[in-house]
């Protein structure tokens, strides 16, 4: 099954789901949820716990174990590889209305979810629907360099405020045990936000979601296959070449217009394609939309004829892409580098 299948069946089934519960019944699953919500919240929180530990928020070394180890335990069994939703908890919207984004489990919990720091403390909501909600004590990360965060979350200062006040990250788990959405809230308690905890004025945001520091590094490096891979991956330099080659073509296609974090102007489940990894993530969905000709499309969602040149080359180049990514996953699995938390074998 492709992951845009996977997606929408999922959201349809949520959307489903939420329509059964509020006429009242209680059904799904046949009313059984078969994970035990309870018991599978209290591994996973004490493993991100575990991992990820209250800190100071400017710990770099910190966030580092917590980024490199996330998803070798019970957290990525739930969130696995398929697609999770991130976003704000956004409680007055129903889920088809909410502002989510995409992404590949296993990156995204090393990306987003490695920047909060777990006291331990959580509570579960059992859901009629058979959804078990575990809502964990969290804080953010704030004082960390810009390069560490995936893109300028200041791009938004209401965006960026919103991850300062957070204190809870809330996991969906539903009743196959996979966690299918995760949001950050404010809602929870500050009782263990650490003393001291302060703003941090992020830079200015120049409109880059991608840019290079003082020294010349690319930025944000937490997105590069340089921070996934082990330096001494043999198909790094090729993977990195096919990338830009694949990236400039998707800029060609006008794909960046939208696909980018302030992309929720025009749809409420956004997917980014905007950074390496993002668009690692996403390079199945990415070459379906394209070979099924769902996308590139307009702002009135109209779908857009591509050149058919740069079509065979997107097509070309995002397979090369796909070959080279499954031939760098495999090399750190059969090599036991420990470097991918991503523990399937590599999708052919
Ligand atoms: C004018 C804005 C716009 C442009 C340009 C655009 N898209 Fe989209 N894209 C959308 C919207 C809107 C959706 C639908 C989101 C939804 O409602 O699920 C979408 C969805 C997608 C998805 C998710 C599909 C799925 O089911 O997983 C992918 C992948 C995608 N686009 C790739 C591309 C690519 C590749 C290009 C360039 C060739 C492109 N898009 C150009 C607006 C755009």
């Amino acid at each position: 099954m492709s992951v845009s299948m996977t997606k929408k069946t999922w959201l349809l089934g949520g959307i489903a789901a939420v329509a059964v519960a509020s006429a009242g019944a209680t059904m799904f699953a046949n009313g059984s949820p078969k994970v035990d919500g309870p018991a599978t919240a209290a591994k996973i929180v004490a493993s991100l716990t575990e991992r990820c530990p209250m800190a100071t928020p400017g710990d770099v070394a910190a966030f580092d174990t917590c980024r490199t180890t996330i998803g070798q335990g019970p957290e990525g069994e739930a969130v696995g590889t398929a697609s999770v939703l991130w976003g704000g908890e956004q409680p007055e919207k129903a889920l088809k209305d909410k502002n989510l984004t995409w992404f590949r489990g296993d990156l995204f919990l090393r990306m987003y979810v490695s920047l909060y720091m777990f006291t331990g403390e959580w509570t579960g909501e059992a859901r009629d629907d058979g959804t078990y909600v575990i809502r964990t004590q969290a804080y953010f990360r704030n004082e960390l360099p810009p390069g560490h965060f995936p893109y300028p979350f200041w791009h938004s200062s209401a965006k960026w405020d919103a991850y300062e006040k957070s204190n809870q990250i809330s996991l969906y788990l539903s009743p196959d045990g996979k966690v299918k959405m995760v949001t950050r809230h404010s809602g929870g308690s500050d009782s263990a936000r650490p003393a001291g905890y302060k703003h941090v004025e992020p830079p200015v945001f120049a409109g880059q979601w991608n840019w290079r520091d003082e020294s010349g590094q690319a930025q944000p490096q937490v997105t590069l296959f340089s921070d996934l891979y082990s330096a001494n991956n043999p198909h790094l330099g090729e993977l990195d070449q096919r990338y830009r080659a694949f990236a400039l073509n998707l800029r060609d296609a006008d794909c960046e217009s939208c696909h980018v974090p302030d992309g929720h102007k025009l749809m409420r489940k956004l997917t980014l394609l905007n950074t390496p990894l993002h668009t690692a993530g996403e390079v199945e969905a990415t070459l379906r939309s394209i070979r099924e000709s769902s996308m590139p499309v307009n702002k009135q969602g109209d779908k857009v004829k591509l050149d058919p040149a740069l079509r065979e080359t997107l097509l070309r180049n995002g397979d090369e892409f796909r070959r080279l990514l499954n031939e760098a996953d495999a090399w750190e699995l059969s090599n036991g580098t420990g470097r991918l938390a991503r523990a399937a074998a590599p999708r052919g």
